[in-house]
């Protein structure tokens, strides 16, 4: 039997052998929690903010401003949220395509629905090719509007 081909690498996928090498102690034998103060705790709070280096090296950013979450629910809701929230003032519409994931578009209703203390709206989208929201009249409104 030909085995299926494994398309969905956004929903997860195989961990390249180097990054399993450098886990495998944090999984077996370092395995503290880096948030306590204890001794466990030392060794992967030292680790994770390596690697939080690391990574603003490759963005060309400061390790200050990379958070590591839990995976793509997470950080869709840290980003929308955050935006929406911190930039109320300079607009109150959510743009958004019909073609996003439910992470994206449960977070815009959220929003949408919590409308405190001044009303949010949600604009759904048709998708253009290149994924960004298209200009032209979908005939959708926001649901606060119906
Ligand atoms: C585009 C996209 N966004 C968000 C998610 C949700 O990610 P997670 O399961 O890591 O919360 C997925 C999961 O498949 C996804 O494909």
């Amino acid at each position: 039997m030909v085995a299926p081909i494994y398309l969905d690498y956004n929903g997860t996928t195989p961990h390249d052998p180097e990054v399993i090498a450098a886990m495998r102690p944090f999984l077996e034998s370092e395995f503290g929690n880096p948030s306590s103060s204890h001794w466990y705790g030392i060794r992967p709070k030292r680790a994770v903010e390596n690697a939080r280096r690391q990574v603003a090296d490759l963005l060309g950013c400061d390790a200050g401003e990379v958070f590591f979450t839990s995976g793509g629910t997470e950080s869709n809701n840290h980003a929308i949220k955050g935006m929406a929230r911190a930039r109320k003032a300079d607009g109150r519409h959510l743009i958004t395509t019909t073609v996003e994931h439910p992470a994206v578009l449960e977070v815009c209703r959220y929003l949408e629905q919590e409308a405190s203390p001044r009303p949010m709206w949600m604009w759904m989208r048709p998708a253009e090719s290149t994924g960004m929201p298209s200009a032209r009249p979908s005939g959708r409104t926001p649901s606060s509007f119906r």
